[in-house]
Order: structure tokens, then sequence, then C-alpha cells
């Protein structure tokens, strides 16, 4: 069950296997010692480069062990031991090292070197019995600690074969077996799934709703990683983490400050607790990209202001400081702000900060979002106020799907007491934890701990590589013939490296990946298209990898052809790839922890083919044949680049981007808070109103248009004359997918309605 001493394979680095000398005699023994006596396994390597290799691709070794003194070949390629030891080290604090030597030689081996080996193998002085038992010692050692504490007791216990009483009721798998789709389920997911699978019953494992035992130790070490007083496990992820924060702290009739561009999980949030809700704006720029919320959007006049405005909160509430602000960091198109300065506004004026961080759980593990997230270790003013973070650890680290964590740091005089709080926890969890999702989160802490920094180091240089090679694609295309086109990025074209501009492209990777001000959005530097940039205030995530289609400029200028982004991700999702988002001319992808050369590869391959179906304008049944099955009349005889400009020309017709743009600049007038409108819905007070008939309707749920997914009206807004661009933008969306059809896009809180051969949307609202 627990991987064995053999799956931990051990790396054996040594120029003698093949030699015919005592030395490599004795080699060979060793390794069949290891082998065939330890049951262990080895992997052998024949020079210091090839270990390199091996132990920068695989996280599985179990021990290195290697030759001191490799014999010169090239000197001016070769890497010394010592190198590899540093390698090595960097990358795995704890793994055993183990020198390979001669009693001779030990003088010749420098102190940073002593300090990085775990111990030495006297080559020709101990017995070969006596070095694989070493081996096998140190490779013992080190597994026992590469399993955090509460995935090792479930482990542990799993090992015991109990035979349990309790649920959940297949019993570790067994239950499975009475039947054939049962079977299926227990051969594919296999015996270590399920027998895993306890239920709340299990005390060796703590309790998770009274953070006690390994369980509650988990947490607590989580809290140490990720810089919070408190850490939390969700298990019914991020939308929950954000209910869990809310239920704590915010009453009837509060004042929450919300970011519009926010997850509908906080609308929820506004619904469970019957808050008043005020709202910060988010910008965007001309290409509908959203950016961050300005600055002054944080003042306590502008707090003050939008309060004063606010219809609905009654005036003998209007006096009170919000109960909650609610920051989405990074956002959507991965904008993420330095906190430091937010907090510094938002202190004076709520009571709780809450930084969304979904999407961001790794920031902390590198310097180069340094001050840039909820928990980072800045200097709080004595009296701030207690912070929230909720992180899907599952989404961008390792967690399995659901498992997110809430983070909270104290306030300078406002404590959070625990047990007080557990009140809301409780209220939201479950008491029948999924086992596994527990362990998941200890692992991925772990993963950090021990080695977060470098394992985000490769992401973010993999990532800046990949955003390279886009504008050398260009550029060697462009080189051939100055009119060929291909896939941009949204990302600066020019830096400022110690003093000096230079073209993104020709600075090293290292550096790239070193320097927060790259990223950095600045006025002096306007790639971004944000109008009025705050210093030193909002950067680009490296990570999150926004490509833009032909078809606009920045300053929000149509050509006259152009490339919609949801063709370019419906192609790339029929050659499985999936984009994380997509917007009119730009889509999102995440260079994550599972991202591999071999995904990047794949993916500029495929962005080649779709350019060369649009280039030769390929016929749409040979590159999307459902479409033109589904609908021959529309699509039947047309050409991909035909199709592209089609859907193009009727963007720039109907100005759909300025319409889009007028849409969210609106925030409705306020009839009811979303508590009351969610009331109407369960006290059946709301009827179905097609969008024809919407105006002066209140819609009783909040309508979020995916792209670019953000909520354009909260349920008990008011769709009157100030909002009438929110009307008049979803009946062009309604329009859009009546001219073409099979482009149904996903709009939250909009039903349709078929009827002579048309599509209308329609809308719970609140009844008349
Ligand atoms: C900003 C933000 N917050 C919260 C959530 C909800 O997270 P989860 O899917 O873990 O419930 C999401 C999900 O996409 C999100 O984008």
């Amino acid at each position: 069950m627990k991987a064995s001493k053999h799956d931990w394979p051990v790396l054996i680095v040594s120029g003698q296997f093949h030699e015919a000398s005592d030395e490599g005699f004795r080699l060979n023994e060793l390794v069949s010692e290891l082998e065939e006596v330890q049951y262990c396994s080895v992997i052998p390597s024949f020079t210091y480069e090839d270990a390199q290799e091996i132990f920068m691709s695989r996280a599985d070794i179990g021990a290195v062990v290697i030759d001191w003194d490799l014999p010169d070949e090239d000197p001016d390629e070769f890497m010394y031991a010592p190198e590899l030891i540093g390698l090595i080290r960097a990358r795995n604090k704890t793994i055993p090292i183990l020198l390979l030597t001669d009693r001779l030689d030990m003088e010749s081996i420098p102190v940073d070197v002593l300090k990085a080996i775990n111990g030495y193998l006297w080559k020709t002085a101990d017995t070969v019995e006596f070095l694989s038992g070493r081996i096998e010692m140190h490779l013992l050692k080190y597994l026992k600690s590469v399993y955090p504490d509460f995935f090792g007791a479930l482990v542990k216990y799993s090992e015991e074969y109990k035979y349990a009483w309790h649920t959940p009721g297949h019993m570790g798998g067994e239950g499975f077996l009475r039947s054939p789709a049962g079977v299926a389920l227990y051969k594919f997911f296999g015996e270590n799934t399920l027998r895993s699978d306890f239920s709340i019953s299990v005390p060796e494992l703590g309790s998770l709703l009274d953070h006690e035992g390994v369980v509650g130790d988990a947490e607590k070490n989580s809290a140490r990683a990720f810089g919070a007083d408190y850490t939390y496990y969700i298990l019914n992820g991020t939308s929950n983490v954000n209910q869990v924060i809310w239920r704590s702290q915010v009453l009837k009739d509060d004042i929450a400050f919300v970011d519009r561009n926010c997850h509908k999980s906080l609308n929820y949030s506004m619904v469970i607790t019957d808050a008043f809700p005020i709202y910060m704006i988010p910008r965007r720029n001309k290409m509908g990209i959203i950016g961050p919320v300005r600055l002054s959007e944080f003042s306590p006049e502008t707090i003050k202001k939008k309060i004063k405005e606010n219809k609905l909160i009654p005036e003998n509430l209007k006096g009170n400081t919000p109960k909650m602000s609610t920051l989405t960091n990074s956002t959507y198109d991965g904008v993420c702000y330095s906190v430091v300065n937010i907090k510094k506004e938002l202190e004076q004026s709520v009571k709780n900060l809450h930084f969304d961080e979904a999407w961001y759980a790794y920031a902390r593990f590198h310097p180069i979002y340094k001050n840039h997230f909820g928990m980072t270790d800045d200097k709080l003013d004595k009296n701030h106020p207690p912070i929230f973070c909720s992180h899907s650890t599952h989404k961008l680290l390792t967690a399995f799907s659901q498992s997110s964590m809430l983070h909270i740091k104290n306030g300078g005089t406002d404590k959070i007491i625990p047990y007080e709080f557990n009140e809301s926890y409780m209220m939201h969890g479950s008491t029948s934890p999924q086992y596994s999702m527990i362990a998941s989160l200890d692992v991925a802490t772990k993963m950090m701990q021990d080695n977060g920094n470098i394992i985000l180091n490769d992401i973010i240089i993999e990532a800046i590589q990949l955003r390279k090679k886009m504008i050398l694609i260009l550029d060697e295309l462009k080189e051939e013939n100055e009119d060929d086109w291909f896939f941009g990025m949204w990302q600066p074209e020019e830096v400022i490296i110690e003093g000096e501009k230079m073209r993104f492209e020709d600075v090293e990777d290292e550096i790239l990946a070193d320097t927060q001000s790259v990223w950095v959005m600045s006025k002096d530097n306007p790639w971004h298209g944000f109008e009025d940039m705050e210093d030193d205030y909002a950067m680009l995530d490296p990570i999150k990898l926004t490509f833009t289609t032909p078809g606009i400029d920045s300053e929000g200028n149509m050509a006259e052809e152009g490339i919609p982004a949801s063709i370019v991700s419906n192609y790339l999702i029929d050659k499985g790839i999936v984009c994380e988002k997509t917007d009119y001319y730009s889509f999102l992808l995440l260079n994550s922890l599972g991202t591999t050369k071999g995904k990047q590869g794949t993916l500029l391959a495929e962005l080649f083919k779709f350019k060369e179906h649009y280039d030769t304008n390929t016929p749409l049944c040979e590159v999307f044949p459902e479409l033109v099955n589904a609908y021959p009349k529309n699509y039947e005889g047309v050409g991909l680049k035909d199709h592209c400009n089609a859907i193009h020309k009727y963007f720039k017709d109907y100005k759909i981007l300025d319409s889009m743009q007028a849409g969210f600049q609106v925030i409705p007038d306020q009839v009811m808070k979303p508590a009351e409108a969610y009331h109407s819905v369960v006290g059946r007070k709301v009827e179905y109103v097609e969008l024809d008939d919407m105006m002066g309707r209140i819609p009783a749920v909040m309508i979020v248009p995916y792209p670019p997914g953000i909520p354009i009206m909260m349920g008990g807004e008011h769709l009157n004359e100030k909002a009438k661009p929110i009307f008049d933008y979803l009946k062009q969306r309604q329009d859009f997918e009546n001219a073409f059809p099979g482009y149904q896009s996903d709009i939250h809180g909009v039903e349709r309605t078929d009827r002579d051969g048309k599509k209308y949307f329609k809308t719970l609202c609140i009844k008349e």
C-alpha cells in the first residue's frame, strides 16, 4: 500500500560500471546487493550531466550515490561533482546524498560539499554488504520524512487492514464487489483509493470539525506555511470558503464592500448574510480585458460616497463601517494587486479584509509575487483589521478537486477567536469528510514547504520560455513575409533591466523570473492598455498566459479581418486542449504545476495547424464537422477564414466590445438586497421574463455572461433606463446566437426558449 523502497530508486553516478577493475567489480556487486538482497531498485548513471538530467526529470529518487572522482574528459564541457551536489541540494534539501570515494580523496573535498552530503561510502575499504546497508538505511530514513503527518497517518491506518463496521457503506471497497458495476468502479479507482475512504469515526485521524489530532496538526502546519495565524481545510471548494468567512463576520443589514468582478459564491455570501452590498468597479482595457479596480475606489472618501449614494441602505445605517471588503486577487486575467497599498487604504474604513485568491494559492512561495498576496508579511498598522484569504488549493496547487484552504491573520486588536469562528465552519462543513482530500491538502502544503520555490521557479521559467517563443515565431514568420500573422501574447514588449530598456525576448529567462518590476504595470509602459495605472500597484502573473488573436489593436480599433478567440478555443478543445477562459479576442491558458514541455509543444503545433487552416480557408466541414452537420444551412460550403471574418465583422458592425464596455460600467439601481431577491425565489414570487420584455423588471437572480464571466446584474437590481446598456448588451448576445447557431455561450442566470427556429433569452424576475 505505502510506496515501498523499491518505488524510490537509488541513483548511482559512476563511470566505473563497465570497468574491468576492482572498483568496477565492487560497484556492480553493490548494485546486485541492493537489488537482490535489499529489494531496492537502482538507476545507474555514467556522467554527472546524465545524473542531473535524471534528477531534474523525476522526484521519486530515494537516494543519490555519487562517485567523487569521475575521470576528466573534456574539461570545458565537464560537470564536476560539487556542481551536481549543489544542484541536487538546491532542489531537495533532505534527499540523502552519499559520496563514493577513497579515504585518500577526503582532503580534496571542499567544505561546501561536506555540508551538503549525508555521508561517505569508502569504495574499497568497506564490505559491499555494509555499503548497501548504509544506503538502505539512508533511503528508509528519507522515505519516512516524505510523508507529511496526516497523510502518513492515513496510510498507516489503511495498512492495518482493520475490519470496519462504520460508514462509508462500501467499507474499504468490499461493498462494490457485490455487483458488476461496483467491480468496474473498484477496478478503475483501485484498492488504495477505496481503502483510504473512511468516515469521521476514525479517531486516530483526528477531527476535522474540531481541528484536533493529526488533522488539526496538518491545518496548523499549513498556517505556518501560508503565513496565517489560523488555517482551516474546507472540503467543498472556495465557494464554501467564501461563505464560511462571510458568515463568521457579516450579519443582516451590515454593509459589505464587494468587487463587482467577484465569483458567484460571493453573491450567495450576500444572500446568506442578508447584507447591503456596495461595489468596487474594475477597469477594463480597449480589448475587453478586465483590469484592476482603481486604488481610489478603496479610499475612505469613496467608500463613504458609495454608501451615501446607495438608495437601498436606510439613512440610520449609513454611518456604519462596512463589515467586510472582498477583492478578487488575482483577477481572472492574472492581474495581481499590491495588497500592501490596498490594505493601507482599506484598514481605515472596513472591519475585515477578504482577498479571494482562489487562483493564486502559490504566491507566497516565489519572490516575484512579493507583497502581492493577502497573507504577505508586510508591516501592518497596529489597528489593522483581520485579514482572510480564500485559496482553491485544488486549482493551481495539487490538492484534489474541491479541497480548499481558508487562511486568517488576526487583526492588530481585533482577534479572531477560534471557537467562535468554528460556529461558521461547522455550519458549512459536512460531518463526513473525505480523508483523501484532507491528505491532498496536507501534501500540497508539504510540497510547497519542501521545494515550492524551485517548483514555482521552474513553471515561471517555462511560462517565460513560451512567452518568448510566441514572439520569436511571429518574428520569423514576418521575416519571410511582412504581412504574415500569428497569435500574440498580452505582455510587455519592452522592459527595463538595470536602467536599460530591452526587448522582452532579449532578457535572460532567469532575470525575467527574478525581476518583479518587469511584470508590474505602469503608466510609462502602457502595453496593458489600462488607463491611469497607479505606480507599484498591479502586476501580471507570469504563469497566466493570455494569448491574443488578430482583429483588434490595443486601442480597440478593429481590423477588416479578424479571428474571434472562441473559434480558436473551440478548435483547441477538439484537439484536447482546454482553455481556462475565452474572451472576444483573447484566451487564457495556465502554465501550472501540471504543465509539461510536451503540452506546450502540442499547443504550439495546434496553433500552427489552426493558422494553416485559416490561411488556406479549409472548409469548415473539415475543421468543425459537428458544427456543419448540426447547422448545414448556415455553414455548408464556408471556409474557416470566411467563418472567422464573418463573426469578426458581426462584432465590428455591432460594436459588441463597446457595448460590453458600456454594459459593465453601469451599476444598476438596487431595489432590494440580493437576499430579498432570493427570498422571492423561495416564496415563488418570481416568473420567467423574456429579455425583450425585461426593461423595467427586476431579475431575482444574478446574470453573469461568459465572456467576461463577471456579474452584469445582481439579483434585486433594476433594469431601468439607467441600466439600458446592460439590456442592449444582452440583446446583442441573443441576436448573435441567432445569427451564428452553435455559438451559444454560457450566461449564468439566463435560460433559452426555442420558438420559430430562434432562441429567446429569459431570466427569473420578481413577479409584478
Ligand atoms: C475568484 C473565485 N473565487 C471562488 C471560486 C470558487 O472556487 P471553487 O471552485 O473552489 O468552489 C472561484 C472558482 O472559479 C473563483 O474563480
